[in-house]
């Protein structure tokens, strides 16, 4: 028979709010007077990025990046790879990259590797959450939302095998055996 999943709200949609708007904050008083660019790793940080940008109060623009470790697995396969680039010019901007969670830290590192060589005049990560039980490469978080437990989490964007993306809540997917 097929396991069930199971899923229990870890992350509630109010809490989220209240997260979103403390980071937003914290981003209008950095950033006051600089026009940033806001990259966001697709596909997980989108949901994110929506409500983040909606309550910043600066010129800024928006572009999206995607690279891949996952695939359609639970545990991340180490190689990390660009699958769709950058179409801003970067070098001298203020870049702020948003992610919805740093896990092992591999796609971070790789990404924040690959911006930073193309000389922008600053670069920052503004990350949801963080999961510092599976780091294996140290990030450095600049704006962080919400630690989560070593547990499998979907929704407000992060998925399993594409599917939960649309939750409005965190929530942890346990398999039933
Ligand atoms: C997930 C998540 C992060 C990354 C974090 O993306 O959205 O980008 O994994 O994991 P790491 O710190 O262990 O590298 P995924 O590769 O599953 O793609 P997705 O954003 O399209 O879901």
């Amino acid at each position: 028979m097929r396991p069930q999943s199971k899923l229990r709200v870890l992350i509630d949609r109010e809490e989220i709010s209240k997260t979103v708007a403390r980071l937003a904050f914290e981003i209008n008083r950095d950033y006051r007077g600089k026009e940033p660019l806001l990259i966001g790793l697709l596909k997980g940080s989108f949901v994110f990025m929506a409500d983040l940008i909606r309550q910043l109060d600066l010129p800024m623009e928006i572009d999206f990046v995607a690279v891949s470790s996952y695939g359609s697995a639970k545990e991340t396969s180490g190689k990390v790879k660009m699958v769709q680039g950058l179409r801003t010019r970067i070098r001298g901007r203020d870049v702020l990259v948003v992610e919805d969670i740093v896990d092992t830290g591999l796609s971070m590192s790789f990404l924040l590797a690959y911006l930073g060589k193309k000389k922008p005049a600053s670069l920052k990560l503004c990350a949801l959450t963080h999961k510092p039980s599976r780091c294996q490469i140290p990030v450095s978080i600049d704006y962080l939302g919400l630690t989560v437990p070593d547990e499998f989490i979907v929704g407000y964007g992060l998925d399993f095998n594409e599917r939960f993306r649309h939750l409005p809540d965190i929530c942890v997917l346990e398999r039933e055996k």
